[in-house]
């Protein structure tokens, strides 16, 4: 998570902790790591920004832990412009740079998940 310590997630500072804790339980396996720091997000841009760090982040505790992982979870993050209506995330912008991203970070090998909770949800309680 960004900001704080929360209860959810952990401070990358314990990553080394949890990787050494994880090879004393054979019973629980890593398959990737999951980013959430950014919520209410309206510049495609910027969030391609914010993705091209977590695949640079995500490629770099792999190889530097010798990780046999292979899945990435960018989290949500994608906002609603309540103020502007007709002036919403531009998605032909991202999953055009997404896939450009894709190849010039060499994420091709990985699994990338998105859990988008505002931009999903919002227009539910509207009549
Ligand atoms: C871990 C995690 N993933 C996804 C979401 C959804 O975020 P958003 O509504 O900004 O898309 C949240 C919201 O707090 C979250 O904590």
């Amino acid at each position: 998570m960004g900001g704080r310590a929360t209860p959810f997630g952990i401070d990358s500072d314990q990553l080394p902790e949890c990787l050494t804790w994880l090879t004393r339980h054979p019973e629980v396996r890593l398959h990737g790591f999951h980013f959430h720091l950014m919520s209410h997000q309206l510049d495609a841009d910027a969030h391609l920004a914010l993705l091209a760090r977590y695949f640079q982040q995500a490629r770099q505790w792999r190889e530097h832990f010798g990780l046999a992982i292979n899945h990435l979870n960018v989290g949500g993050g994608i906002g609603i412009n309540y103020r502007e209506p007709p002036l919403q995330f531009d998605w032909p912008t991202f999953s055009t740079g997404l896939a450009a991203l894709v190849n010039s970070e060499n994420m091709q090998d990985w699994r990338i998940h998105f859990e988008p909770g505002r931009y999903l949800t919002a227009a539910c309680g509207y009549t």
